[in-house]
């Protein structure tokens, strides 16, 4: 959809279009949300771009000034919804003549510069839109808040790797959404998981396209968006609705952009082999645009890092369960991913010599688990002190499955002796000052070991219920640890997400067996000869953590912890 072709008329709009402009005074603002861990690769891609700029020929048609920017300061820099309110704060990164702003990550490529400033050359600034590569969910899925459609196959939502581009109109009418209404704009969760699904609902809640329905009626170009009559997207939406059609004139979703490519050319060649081809590699066979944006694996081997050789035997594996489910999980665990984890160990509320697991003398408790993995820690960290060798805790569920080799291989390449936190990474009220982030405990939360230590030392429950890998994150920010995202790690199950982001990056970790075989899981995601694959290769530099500000045990502010009890059940679906 929306594929504009050159007719021959175009060159003529064009100078038309920049008489009108004076070709002078638009921007095009380049955001690289970009890990602090990576901050050398972002530098080099800013470079390059800046190489591409010069030497690229660039028509002087498209005289925009260009502005890239590197956004790791932030803790919530990885949300551009909570990150919106900086761009037009102290910064004035955004401003009334930004035509566009692109959206990127630092593994997104920019194959050519000049292709890029063609195909917005081509559109009108001033629309309330944004493009990128769609994905889609094929069931209703619990890292999109189980979106409540009745068909959730239908929305569109862009892969942020491959890069997203918004008109300045649409941004600025989100900015001042975000800074002067927040209130009263419809954010479905406290919680930040996938931030590409996020900010395009809360665009398609909240922000209507200006009433002649093609582009905004204010030159200022400020706060053009009008706002949504209040149509949120819980209604039950379906395509066989009939009113399908006219419910989306009212709205702005994501326009899919053959010019911006879930990778290169070919796909990622971990994949190659086991996958059916997605909907989206099928449709560039016969694709006449090239891809002048694309995603990257993460962590690709860009820059030269030291990485050392890692087996399994330098991980020690903490495993998560209880009697309840010692003769249901354990076994599926053991038939799996256990051969390759030589060092783990079972902790669980009892004692079972047949298996055998080690009791943590704490009743169950049906969620938050809070004081039962600080005793796992505990304990770990005694039997660690006693073997030699280890260098990594990997806290897991009994439900969690495991790719050991993929892990070990990108364990390799960060620094062990250094405070390192790995994980899927969530937010938690990112926009708020007591906001924070923290690594999911389904899919597999890694700590190095002299972090393993501090956390330790340091950290503590509010209450035994207190959700664990929450309190785990509010601490590890308090003590200015950084929560390092590792997208191969997965919450959820295979089906929970988009089929394009599990080929780009070689999946570590699923989580939950609920409706699906964990044996087929395993095998063919997981395990076997793609067990081995090269895949997710760090390039992450080692980097120290803050100095410690605070001394003794952190305690949660109060307030927090009550939010947190009640939220406990949001997590641990
Ligand atoms: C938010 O909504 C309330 C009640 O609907 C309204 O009174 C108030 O003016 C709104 N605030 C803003 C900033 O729009
Ligand atoms: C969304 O729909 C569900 C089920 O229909 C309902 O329970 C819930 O209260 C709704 N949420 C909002 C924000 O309206
Ligand atoms: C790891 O970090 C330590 C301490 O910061 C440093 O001395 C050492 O050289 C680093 N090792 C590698 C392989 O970079
Ligand atoms: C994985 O790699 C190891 C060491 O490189 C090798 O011994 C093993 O046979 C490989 N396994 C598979 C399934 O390819």
């Amino acid at each position: 959809m929306h594929k504009m072709q050159l007719r021959p008329s175009w060159q003529i709009l064009l100078f038309l279009t920049c008489l009108v402009r004076l070709c002078n005074g638009s921007e095009i603002l380049l955001l690289i949300s970009c890990p602090r861990q990576a901050a050398e690769q972002c530098r080099t891609w800013r470079d390059n771009l800046r190489q591409q700029q010069i030497s690229d020929k660039i028509p002087r048609d498209y005289d925009y000034a260009i502005k890239v920017h590197i956004m790791h300061e932030l803790f919530n820099y990885w949300t551009l919804l909570d990150a919106l309110p900086y761009l037009r704060g102290q910064t004035r990164l955004l401003n009334a003549n930004t035509d566009w702003i692109i959206w990127c990550q630092h593994n997104t490529h920019v194959a050519s510069l000049r292709g890029l400033l063609e195909q917005l050359h081509q559109r009108d600034a001033q629309e309330l839109a944004y493009y990128g590569h769609a994905l889609y969910d094929t069931e209703a899925t619990i890292v999109h808040h189980f979106a409540n459609y009745k068909d959730p196959t239908w929305f569109p939502y862009p892969m942020l790797s491959a890069g997203v581009v918004f008109t300045g109109a649409l941004l600025r009418s989100l900015v001042e959404l975000v800074a002067l209404n927040a209130p009263n704009a419809t954010r479905h969760s406290e919680f930040a998981i996938d931030a590409a699904h996020e900010l395009a609902r809360f665009i398609f809640d909240n922000i209507a396209p200006a009433d002649d329905g093609s582009s905004s009626s204010s030159s200022s170009g400020s706060g053009s968006g009008s706002r949504s009559n209040n149509v949120d997207s819980n209604i039950s939406i379906s395509k066989d609705d009939n009113d399908f059609v006219d419910m989306l004139q009212r709205k702005i979703i994501l326009k899919s952009a053959d010019y911006i490519c879930p990778w290169a050319r070919v796909s990622p060649a971990w994949s190659l082999a086991s996958l059916e081809t997605t909907a989206a590699a099928t449709a560039k066979e016969s694709k006449p645009v090239s891809c002048v944006l694309h995603a990257k694996p993460e962590m690709a081997a860009g820059s030269a890092v030291h990485c050392v050789h890692t087996t399994g035997a330098h991980i020690y594996f903490a495993i998560k369960t209880c009697a309840k489910f010692h003769k249901e999980r354990i076994p599926i665990i053991e038939r799996t991913w256990a051969p390759d984890a030589i060092r783990r160990k079972y902790y669980s509320d009892v004692a079972d010599d047949g298996i055998p697991t080690t009791g943590t003398g704490l009743p169950n408790v049906p969620t938050g688990h809070c004081a039962k993995t600080l005793a796992i820690l505990q304990l770990s960290l005694k039997d660690i002190n006693e073997l030699t060798d280890i260098r990594w805790l990997m806290l897991v569920d009994d439900d969690t499955l495991l790719s050991v080799p993929r892990l070990s291989k990108l364990l390799g390449c960060y620094n062990h002796t250094n405070n390192i936190y790995l994980g899927e990474r969530y937010g938690y009220r990112l926009y708020a000052p007591d906001g924070f982030n923290y690594h999911t405990g389904g899919a597999g939360i890694v700590l190095s070991v002299p972090l393993l230590r501090l956390v330790v030392q340091r950290c503590s429950c509010p209450t035994a219920s207190a959700p664990d890998d929450m309190i785990l994150g509010y601490c590890l920010q308090a003590l200015g640890v950084t929560a390092t995202h590792v997208p191969a790690l997965h919450q959820a199950r295979p089906q929970d997400y988009a089929p394009e982001l599990l080929q780009l990056n070689a999946p570590i970790s699923f989580h939950k067996y609920w409706h699906t075989s964990p044996e087929h899981t395993y095998k063919r995601w997981l395990g076997g000869a793609l067990g081995n694959a090269s895949s997710a290769h760090a390039t992450a530099k080692d980097r120290r953590a803050a100095p410690l500000a605070l001394n003794g045990l952190l305690q949660l502010p109060n307030q927090l912890a009550a939010g947190l009890e009640g939220s406990a059940k949001h997590l641990d679906l």
